[in-house]
């Protein structure tokens, strides 16, 4: 029966577009956060560093060379940091035709432009600070940024926005900074370990590789920072059945590069 049904799939999880839709446009992009729209995910996934001239821009690697033609344009710049580049010299890379020729001129973010086009299309936003022990005081910028572009007023701050990261020390900075903030930390802690990440975080968000039923069990049992359950995001599934597995393992939400494949695989589970 329907209630049957329901009763075993009390919690579906909610589908997040990793680096935006990547699987069908270049990561990181205001292309990859349409092809998520266009799918009708709502939820896009990004990483937010910092340029030489202290601009945050949207990008995965701390080096530039994957996903542009930084190499062409700046040969005499190896390793191509992020770090080591002006937003002037970042605007002049094309982050597009490396993935498709159709997506030859896209160009890389700044976290202004991103959160505008995820705005325009009434998206919801998983921010990673990428590698933050880099850039000291990105936290309090990016909630600087944020707060001017509307971003922590509280419908914001309630539905539509999470802060994660990999540094424990950059996600307690956020929680201590804006205590409203919802916040994720990426990996995988001892259960003996969670209370203490509960007293900053509201999410664990552990790659699905390195969890069972009894992890995620495990964690949802504790209060994070909000006084409610904690939340298990997962990464990085982009198949069905890897989709339906971690459904059933209970996680809250699935971090995914083709967020319709793992949508379609846990609706019909
Ligand atoms: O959102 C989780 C996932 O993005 C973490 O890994 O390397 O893709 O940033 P990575
Ligand atoms: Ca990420």
């Amino acid at each position: 029966s329907a209630a049957a049904q329901a009763a075993d799939h009390p919690h579906r999880p909610i589908t997040v577009a990793h680096r935006g839709a990547s699987a069908y446009a270049p990561e990181n992009t205001l292309a990859a956060v349409d092809a998520a729209d266009d799918l009708g995910v709502a939820w896009v996934e990004n990483d937010v560093q910092r340029t030489k001239d202290g601009e945050l821009v949207i990008m995965h690697d701390t080096t530039l060379n994957r996903t542009t033609d930084v190499e062409q344009l700046f040969p005499d710049r190896a390793p191509w940091k992020v770090a080591d580049f002006t937003l002037a010299e970042i605007k002049r890379l094309d982050a597009g035709s490396w993935f498709g020729a159709r997506f030859a001129g896209e160009r890389v973010p700044t976290l202004e432009e991103y959160l505008d086009k995820v705005s325009a299309n009434h998206q919801n936003l998983l921010m990673e600070l990428k590698a933050p022990e880099l850039y000291p005081g990105i936290e309090s910028q990016t909630l600087q940024v944020l707060r001017e572009e509307g971003w922590l007023n509280r419908h914001h701050v309630k539905h539509r926005l999470i802060i994660q990261s990999f540094s424990a020390p950059s996600v307690r900075t956020v929680h201590h900074l804006r205590p409203d903030v919802k916040t994720g930390f990426l990996g995988t802690p001892a259960v003996a370990d969670l209370p203490e990440y509960a007293a900053f975080t509201d999410q664990i968000n552990p790659s699905y590789r390195t969890i069972n039923a009894a992890y995620v069990a495990a964690v949802k049992e504790l209060d994070g920072a909000h006084g409610k359950p904690l939340e298990v995001f997962t990464w990085t599934v982009n198949d069905g059945p890897n989709a339906v597995s971690v459904a059933r393992m209970g996680v809250t939400g699935i971090i995914s590069n083709n967020p319709d494949v793992v949508r379609d695989a846990v609706a019909g589970a």
